[in-house]
């Protein structure tokens, strides 16, 4: 199939940032980067950035083949950056087999991007309870309904409501494989392009019981 260079010049020609960007004082931030991103969620929120919970999740099996795909930010606190999914799928399963991950969040209103590598550790089951009640009832049906990533029997209209029976009968009913993660960060990285079309990056890496703190080459 040929490029056509109707698709090459437009997508040169994008512009990936607004031309009002927010003010990043690398000099400001503390010593620990998780209050940082705290900070950057929540000014993600107040700009009023499109799915601004949105992340990238990365994996890989043990033998190194990668995954990725897009979940939703549930939390961040000392522990780290939340979410939650089943884990009976492929991302359960390989993080099961490796719990070492990577987050992206990309916020392009404004020219932001975080970057976390860390382990993905499975939280207590009371946490992941209450994830799936406080969620939308057609949402657990979907989830209750059948394997997340298998694929979808001829029948799949049944089991989804039958599944919506289940909810509305038994409105406390969690799935078994309903599960809290969360990453406990061992890097952290804040991206920031600047309206002068450069770009400031500081990395946190864990050090000892503390944080040490870089500016990078862009
Ligand atoms: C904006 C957005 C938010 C999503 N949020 C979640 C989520 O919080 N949990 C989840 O399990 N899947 C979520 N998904 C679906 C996942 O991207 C993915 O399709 C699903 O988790 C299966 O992934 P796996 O096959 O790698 O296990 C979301 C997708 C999008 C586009």
């Amino acid at each position: 199939m040929a490029t056509p260079d109707d698709l090459r010049s437009r997508l040169r020609s994008l512009k990936p940032f607004e031309a009002r960007l927010p003010l990043f004082d690398p000099d400001a931030l503390p010593e620990e980067p998780l209050p940082a991103v705290i900070e950057w969620v929540q000014q993600a929120i107040d700009a009023g950035v499109a799915v601004p919970h949105a992340m990238t999740l990365a994996t890989a099996t043990e033998d190194g083949v990668p995954n990725a795909r897009t979940l939703l930010l549930k939390d961040v606190d000392e522990r780290g950056l939340w979410f939650a999914s089943v884990n009976s799928g492929p991302k359960g399963l390989e993080l099961e087999g490796n719990p070492r991950a990577a987050l992206v969040l990309y916020w392009r209103e404004q020219g932001r991007q975080l970057r976390v590598t860390g382990t993905v550790r499975v939280a207590e089951r009371e946490i992941a309870e209450r994830d799936f009640l406080s969620r939308h009832p057609i949402a657990r049906a979907g989830a209750i309904a059948g394997r997340q990533s298998s694929e979808m029997p001829d029948d799949a209209e049944q089991q989804l409501a039958d599944a919506q029976r289940l909810v509305a009968e038994q409105p406390d009913f969690v799935p078994e494989d309903w599960t809290a993660y969360y990453v406990e960060p061992e890097t952290v990285e804040f991206w920031q392009a600047t309206p002068d079309r450069d770009q400031m990056r500081v990395r946190y890496r864990r050090f000892g019981v503390g944080w040490r703190r870089d500016r990078l080459w862009p």
